[in-house]
C-alpha cells in the first residue's frame, strides 16, 4: 500500500474570533479545534503529520505531541502554506493529506473514504466536496463530468459560477510528489495578493492529470470555525457526534441538547445519563449507572457498573466501585470509593489543603453520613458509620466497622450506644 501522511493547516491568525488564545486552541465539546482534527487523522491510521504554524506558532509548539511543525513565516496564502512544507514531503513516496485545523467536525471515516476514493481513481487530487444551501464564502468545485477542472474563490468567481453549490471543503488528498511539482508554479492572485491552494488544482488539469471529488451528504463534517458563534455551533456538531455513538452503544441520553460528554469517554451498556450532565475526557463509567441529573464528571475518573452520580455531584480523578451510590450534593476529589458505599448528601472530601492535593479512602460498604467532611489524607474502613456533620481531619484512619461522630469525628463507643 502506498504511504499516507498529513499535513495540517494551522498558521492563519483567526482575527474573528477576537482572542489573544490562537483560534485552534479554543474548545469545543471539550477538546481544542486542532485536537479534533488530530486525533480524526490519527484514527484513521495516519503517523506521520505535520502542522503549518505561524507567528502565534509557540502556544502550538508547546501544546501538541507527536507532529512535525513547519513555519510559515509570512502568511501568504493557503498554497504559500503548504510549499512550507516542501522539504519534509518533496519525496514522499505516497499520498499528502491537507486538511485546515480550524474544521474540526471532521470524522475519521470520512477521511478513510476519501483515501479510498483517491487511490481507487489514481488522480493527482481529490478533493472533498459537500453541497451546501448557502455557498458564499467557499470556493466553488468547477467539474466537467466526473472530472473537476478547477475551484474557484469566491472573489473571484462570475455570476455563472457563483450558483454552483458544490463546494471545496479545504480537505484534499494529493499525490505527493505531483502536488510539489505544480505547486512550485503557481502565481500570487492578483485581488488577494495569496498563493491558493486552490490553483493547483487548473495546473494539475494543465500538465494532463486527473482530479476528482469524494462528495459527502451532511455539511455539518465540514464546518470552519471563524468565529465564536461557530465554535458554538462546532460544539454541538461535536457533542452530538459523540452522543450518537454512546447511543448506539447502548446507553440512553435523555436530553441530547443538554448533555455534555467530551470525546473518547467510555460509557457502558443501559447507564443513563440525564440532563445537564456533563463529563469530561478521559472518563470510564460502567453499565447500568445512573448520571445526573446536574452531575459533573471531570476527568480521571473511574466508576464502576451500577453507579448513582445524582444531582449536584462532581466527580474529579475518582474511582467508584460497583453500586455505590452518591445520590446528592456531593464532591468526591482524588478519592477512592469501595464497592455498596453510601455516599450521603452533602459529603465532601477536602482535597486540597492550599498546596497538595490529598487522597481520601473509603472502604466498602461504608456509610457515610449526611454533611460529612473528609479532609484528605483521610481512610475510612468497610462498614464505618460516620455521623451527619462529622468532620474527619486528615491523617485518620478510622477502623473497620467503627461509627464516627462529632466534629472533630471520634468513634463512638459500642456498649454506650447499646445502653441507651
Ligand atoms: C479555503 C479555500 C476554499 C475553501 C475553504 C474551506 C483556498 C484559497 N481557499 O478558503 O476554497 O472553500 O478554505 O473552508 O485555499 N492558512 C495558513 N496559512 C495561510 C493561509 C491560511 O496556514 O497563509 C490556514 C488557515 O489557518 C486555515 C486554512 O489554511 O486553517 C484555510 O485558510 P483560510 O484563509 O481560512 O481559507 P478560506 O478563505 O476559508
Ligand atoms: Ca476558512
Amino acid at each position: 500500500m502506498r504511504s499516507l501522511a498529513a499535513l495540517i493547516l494551522a498558521a492563519g491568525r483567526g482575527e474573528r474570533m477576537n482572542s489573544d488564545l490562537v483560534k485552534v486552541l479554543h474548545k469545543a465539546a471539550g477538546v481544542p479545534l486542532i485536537e479534533h482534527v488530530l486525533s480524526s487523522v490519527r484514527s484513521a491510521g495516519i503517523q506521520k503529520i505535520a502542522v503549518v504554524i505561524g507567528t502565534q506558532g509557540n502556544q502550538l509548539r508547546s501544546f501538541l505531541k507527536g507532529v512535525t511543525f513547519v513555519d510559515q513565516k509570512v502568511r501568504l496564502g493557503t498554497g504559500h502554506a503548504v510549499l512550507q512544507a516542501k522539504r519534509e514531503f518533496q519525496n514522499w513516496s505516497g499520498d499528502l493529506l491537507v486538511l485546515p485545523a480550524d474544521a474540526p467536525c471532521i470524522r475519521f471515516k470520512t477521511i478513510k473514504e476519501l483515501v479510498r476514493t483517491h487511490r481507487k481513481s489514481g488522480g493527482a487530487a481529490t478533493i472533498l466536496t459537500a453541497d451546501i444551501l448557502n455557498p458564499s464564502g467557499y470556493g466553488r468545485i468547477l467539474r466537467r463530468g466526473e472530472e473537476v477542472v478547477g475551484i474557484r474563490e469566491e472573489l473571484d468567481a462570475s455570476d455563472d459560477e457563483r450558483k454552483i453549490t458544490e463546494i471545496n471543503s479545504g480537505i484534499y488528498a494529493f499525490n505527493a510528489r505531483k502536488l510539489f511539482k505544480e505547486l512550485v508554479l503557481i502565481k500570487q492572485n492578483s485581488r488577494k495578493k495569496e498563493y491558493y491552494l486552490t490553483d493547483v488544482i487548473e495546473a494539475f488539469v494543465g500538465a494532463g492529470e486527473s482530479v476528482r471529488a469524494h462528495k459527502i451528504e451532511p455539511e455539518r463534517e465540514i464546518l470552519g470555525v471563524n468565529t465564536r458563534k461557530e465554535l458554538s455551533v462546532a460544539h454541538q456538531i461535536l457533542n452530538d457526534q459523540e452522543l450518537e455513538r454512546h447511543s448506539q452503544a447502548g446507553v440512553t441520553i435523555l436530553d441530547p441538547d443538554q448533555t455534555v460528554i467530551a470525546k473518547g469517554v467510555k460509557i457502558g451498556r443501559d447507564s443513563v445519563i440525564h440532563p445537564f450532565s456533563w463529563i469530561e475526557g478521559d472518563v470510564i463509567i460502567g453499565a447500568k449507572c445512573e448520571i445526573g441529573p446536574f452531575a459533573k464528571i471531570r476527568s480521571g475518573s473511574r466508576i464502576a457498573d451500577q453507579v448513582v452520580v445524582g444531582s449536584f455531584v462532581e466527580v474529579v480523578r475518582t474511582k467508584i466501585g460497583s453500586k455505590t451510590l452518591v445520590k446528592h450534593l456531593t464532591y468526591l476529589g482524588d478519592a477512592q470509593i469501595g464497592k455498596k458505599v453510601n455516599v450521603g448528601a452533602g459529603t465532601i472530601t477536602a482535597n486540597f489543603n492550599g498546596k497538595t492535593k490529598n487522597k481520601t479512602v473509603i472502604r466498602d460498604g461504608a456509610f457515610i453520613g449526611c454533611d460529612t467532611i473528609l479532609i484528605a489524607p483521610v481512610t475510612v474502613g468497610k462498614r464505618v458509620k460516620t455521623g451527619a456533620g462529622a468532620v474527619l481531619p486528615a491523617g485518620q484512619n478510622i477502623p473497620a466497622g467503627k461509627t464516627v461522630v462529632g466534629i472533630p469525628a471520634k468513634l463512638v463507643e459500642k456498649n454506650k450506644r447499646k445502653a441507651k
